[in-house]
């Protein structure tokens, strides 16, 4: 009985928050947008979790992501940079690579998603293969998401050839960190999260912050 109250208690206080948060009411309000773009995250924890967190970083910051896709991910960071001058750098070739779901070249659905969401203002694409990016890329990263090849040596390369430009206290948000993805997850638990701390998860979206002085 005892627990029962305090479980619907929990579940009233939950649909409060979700109805008077600022955050919550925005979220809310974008989701139709965002869950119209077809997508590969784990809906709505991870749209969520991007979201929040881009609205959370002071005014002026800047977001890469490695793997756009068709822009579900990017609109929901780009959504959280509305109003300010905070920006999204997003990394992808868009060109698809002739199998399964990525079969064909996807800019112009990834550009048209954006525009309808209103968010053009917020967004950079840059076309072209992360190891290539990273060689001419000079900004410093306030946010850094790695979501592009799921390949273990390369999960490890796009972590460290952008984590030198992750301020201090930036985040580093990696996806697909779960068994059913072994490059993601290997290169999480061998390499990634021995260089951040704070760490904790959002469903298969592990994050972690770099640290103000190197461990
Ligand atoms: C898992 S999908 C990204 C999903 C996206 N974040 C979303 O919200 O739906 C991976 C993307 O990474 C891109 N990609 C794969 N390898 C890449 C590389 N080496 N450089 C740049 N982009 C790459 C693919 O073209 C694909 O669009």
């Amino acid at each position: 009985m005892k627990q029962k109250v305090k479980s619907t208690l929990q579940r009233v206080i939950k649909t409060a928050i979700a109805y008077t948060s600022p955050v919550e009411r925005e979220f809310r309000l974008i989701w139709p947008n965002i869950n119209s773009i077809e997508g590969l995250l784990v809906s709505p924890a991870q749209e969520h979790w991007l979201f929040k967190t881009a609205r959370s970083l002071p005014d002026g910051s800047n977001i890469v992501e490695i793997g756009s896709f068709k822009g579900r991910s990017t609109c929901c960071l780009a959504y959280g940079c509305k109003g300010t001058k905070k920006r999204v750098f997003t990394i992808d070739t868009f060109e698809g690579n002739n199998v399964d779901f990525f079969h064909k070249a996807f800019f112009d659905e990834f550009w048209d998603n954006v525009k309808r969401c209103g968010l053009t203002n917020y967004v950079t694409p840059i076309k072209g293969l992360s190891s290539e990016v990273a060689r001419f890329w000079d900004k410093p990263i306030h946010l850094l998401f790695i979501d592009g090849s799921h390949e273990y040596e390369d999960v490890v390369s796009d972590f460290l050839s952008f984590f030198p430009h992750v301020v201090a206290g930036g985040i580093v948000a990696v996806h697909d960190v779960v068994n059913t993805w072994p490059g993601p997850l290997k290169a999480w638990n061998e390499v990634i999260k021995h260089h951040l701390e704070n760490t904790g998860s959002c469903t298969t979206l592990a994050y972690g912050t770099k640290p103000k002085a190197r461990k």
